[in-house]
């Protein structure tokens, strides 16, 4: 009997999704380090390539297990749980699905930023539970437009960000590695995220996940923002010190935050559920139909390529 070339490493695909990578070859599905450990020895030695979705670690044991794997197809740009390193001293190649989600990605972003500036959760609840007709009104919110943002993370991401702030009349800032080609009037902060902050009120998180961001937002940069500084984060949980965030919205140091990612997901922590002034989003920024059938397509293509000995659209080591 031969086995299956293709593992199915996590358990959230949808069924198209699976379907789909079934249509490059014939594949297994194991979702937990458990599933695959099971696995009986011929059916490890014929895996060759790894569909992975989602944020469970895989590092060089997992790798170990497949000692024929050759490719790691990620669904998501950001391939933070896989350890690149390990897969690269093993002769793997690892793929992500970049590009793609960068308009959902900054849709989301600037989403919480005009549903937190002007309350639309509340504004919602009102009009349904009677409070509107009641003869309350809204308490004045805050304005958006017009003002100072920063974008901590210049890349393609960041940029779909800055260009939605910079259409809503607002002064863009930012950090990244290099300064990039922009329109004329933003402003760059080289990698220095306290002087970013010092300049803003609204801070946007975009830089890439991993070891090298862990807490890129620090305490003394979410300090600096002031208080009426607000942080967005659509990049991930570690790229800001989240027990700092957590300190500074109890204590009126920040006026708020609007948050798609968190250090623990999906076990968000319990002070963030608390505060009010923080609008929560469960990793969905790059959850619309038509942005994940095209990460789809992207990770099967990076499949094929390898089945086909054509180059990867998208490797990253
Ligand atoms: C994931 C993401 O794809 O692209 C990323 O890096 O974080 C998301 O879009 C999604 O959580 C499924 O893995």
């Amino acid at each position: 009997m031969t086995h299956p070339a293709i593992l199915i490493s996590a358990p959230y695909f949808t069924e198209d999704e699976k379907a789909r990578i079934e249509a490059v070859g014939p594949a297994v599905l194991a979702g937990t380090p458990e599933a695959r450990a099971a696995m009986p020895e011929a059916a490890r030695l014929a895996i060759r390539a790894i569909a992975n979705k989602g944020h469970k670690p895989i590092d060089g044991a997992a790798m170990d297990l497949f000692p024929n794997l050759r490719v790691i197809a990620q669904f998501g740009v950001g391939y933070d749980a896989i350890d690149v390193a390990a897969a690269s001293a093993r002769g793997i190649t690892v793929t992500n699905t970049p590009d793609v989600l960068n308009e959902d990605v900054a849709d989301l972003a600037l989403a919480m930023m005009l549903a937190w500036s002007r309350e639309i959760v509340k504004g919602d609840g009102w009009v349904r539970n009677g409070t509107w007709a009641s003869g309350k009104e809204l308490p004045l919110n805050r304005k958006m437009s017009g003002a100072t943002v920063g974008i901590a993370g210049m890349g393609r991401i960041g940029r779909a960000i800055a260009d939605r702030c910079a259409a809503f009349g607002m002064e863009v800032h930012y950090t990244s590695r290099r300064a990039k080609d922009t329109p004329e009037g933003w402003t760059y902060h080289g990698e220095d995220v306290v002087s970013l902050a010092k300049a803003v009120e609204w801070m946007v998180v975009a830089v890439v996940g991993g070891e090298k961001t862990r807490g890129y937002l620090s305490r003394a940069a979410i300090d600096a923002l002031g208080p009426r500084g607000v942080v967005i984060n659509i990049a991930r949980g570690t790229c800001l010190d989240e027990e700092a965030l957590i300190e500074a919205l109890e204590a009126g140091r920040i006026a708020g935050a609007g948050l798609d990612v968190f250090y623990n997901e999906p076990n968000v922590d319990a002070r963030l559920i608390a505060l009010p002034n923080v609008l929560l989003q469960p990793h969905q920024a790059s959850s619309t139909v038509e942005t994940r059938r095209a990460m789809s397509i992207a990770q099967c293509a990076n499949l094929k390529a390898y089945f086909d000995g054509e180059p990867f659209p998208s490797a990253v080591n």
